[in-house]
């Protein structure tokens, strides 16, 4: 087994805002005329970028201290076309969502892109359905840079093929600022932000089953009060750190408990973790918690499909808990992953295998065979502490992250090419997890 040689009496902890609920704080106060006001927002490269690419289409923006703003929108109607390219730096969330309200936006015209790993990324899923509905959105080979021109969009029916928050919010979004109406459905609930956020403003949804909806105009955009609470998404990197102590816990206060973002929580608990809620309440008609993880003893655990969207960012992480299970770790129907900041199955199939841990590949996931049987831990720790090992984090916060954890646990000698993506949704974890370690 990989050692585990960090412990820590009680370490109380709070993590940045939620990245979800920030990117959707400063969509839904473009749509509202009027000031709104947003306290615990995720001052990270991702929302800041959304931020600022809105700023260019008549958003005022007021910082009143750290993480509380004031936007003030002139109304929808009001907002004139952007003189300079959007830019989303790494943000599939930013641009995919943007460009479902901007596509709905009558006489506004917007070039949105992003840095190479956005790129990249899949944008048929968005165009596809906006095109159906009417909007003028298009990519060279369906990725950005997309050229919208905003139009009155029609009345549409989805059935999305994939569980994803982000084409449910694109043509929610989309619809709002069309003042068109949207009937959405998926198979396994993704992430359900938005459309706590559209009830939040007094909206109604009419739901025929948990995963199937539909919206109807009139809209009320009345400016808001959002109350972002801490990313359950970076708390779980301080919660698997808690669990893999040698001894002790971590508490992590303020954290977003949206059940259709506890996969993380579900999946820990089956393997074995403690993990402990205080102080639950709803604000903003999201639930939050403080979460307490404590040292534990991990084992296999199956992890069913109907989990994975809701732990979907919070796989790299897992599979380093994974690495610490009796009997191994596996995780399936995540295909999602290779769509992501990065190719997230590859990425973590090669940094593993590049420590010499062995690793079945598959299109939707990976195997990992208990450690005992697939690398003799003082083998691994000796060929680490002569030659150390490099992790390739191909330009995804996640990846880098979830090695620095493995390397404060293990004490292993792993060093990361760049860590600078981290900045896009967590700044300043690098000094707090060097916390654990003095
Ligand atoms: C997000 C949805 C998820 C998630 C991403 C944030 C959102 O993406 O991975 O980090 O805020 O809507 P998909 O919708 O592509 O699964």
């Amino acid at each position: 087994m990989i050692p585990r040689v960090l412990s820590s009496s009680g370490r109380e902890i709070s993590v940045p805002g939620d990245k979800s609920l920030s990117h959707r704080s400063v969509l839904f106060s473009v749509l509202s005329k009027g000031t709104s006001r947003v306290s615990g927002f995720l001052e990270a490269e991702d929302p800041l970028n959304t931020m600022k690419a809105f700023s260019h289409l008549g958003l005022k923006i007021e910082k009143l201290s750290p993480g509380s703003y004031l936007f003030t929108s002139p109304g929808k109607s009001s907002l004139h076309s952007p003189k300079e390219e959007l830019d989303f730096g790494n943000a599939g969330t930013g641009i995919r969502l943007s460009a479902g309200l901007l596509a709905g936006l009558s006489g506004i015209n917007a070039r949105l892109t992003g840095d190479h790993s956005l790129q990249k990324r899949p944008m048929s899923r968005i165009i596809k359905p906006l095109s159906a509905m009417g909007a003028s959105i298009h990519g060279k080979e369906d990725k950005a840079p997309l050229e919208i021109q905003g139009k009155k969009l029609s009345p549409f029916v989805y059935k999305s093929p994939i569980a994803s928050a982000q084409v449910k919010s694109c043509l929610m979004l989309a619809a709002m600022a069309s003042e068109t109406s949207l009937e959405y459905e998926e198979e396994i609930l993704s992430r359900d932000h938005t459309e706590n956020m559209f009830r939040f403003l007094g909206n109604k949804l009419q739901y025929s089953s948990p995963t199937h909806f539909k919206m109807e105009p009139p809209y009320i955009f009345e400016a808001g009060d959002f109350k972002v609470p801490g990313d359950i998404s970076s708390a779980a990197f301080f919660l698997v750190l808690g669990v893999l102590l040698k001894e002790g816990s971590v508490l992590v206060k303020n954290v977003g408990l949206n059940p259709s973002r506890v996969g993380i929580l579900k999946a820990l608990e089956a393997m074995g973790a403690k993990i402990l809620i205080h102080n639950e309440r709803v604000e903003c008609g999201e639930p939050v918690g403080d979460l307490e993880a404590v040292s534990s003893n991990l084992y296999f655990s199956d992890i069913p499909e109907e989990w994975i969207p809701s732990l979907i960012d919070e796989i790299p992480i897992l599979t380093i808990a994974g690495l610490f299970a009796k009997g191994g770790f596996a995780i399936r129907h995540a295909e999602e992953l290779r769509a992501k900041e990065s190719d997230r199955i590859t990425a973590m199939v090669e940094n593993l295998r590049n420590l010499g841990i062995l690793v079945h590949e598959y299109k939707d996931g990976y195997e990992i065979p208990e450690q005992n049987s697939s690398a003799n831990s003082s083998e691994l720790q000796a060929w680490l502490s002569g030659k150390g090992a490099k992790i390739s984090t191909k330009m995804d916060h996640r990846i880098a992250m979830s090695f620095l954890v493995l390397r404060a646990v293990s004490g292993l000698d792993l060093t990361p090419d760049e860590t600078s993506w981290i900045e896009t949704s967590f700044p300043g974890f690098e000094s707090l997890l060097k916390g654990f370690l003095s």
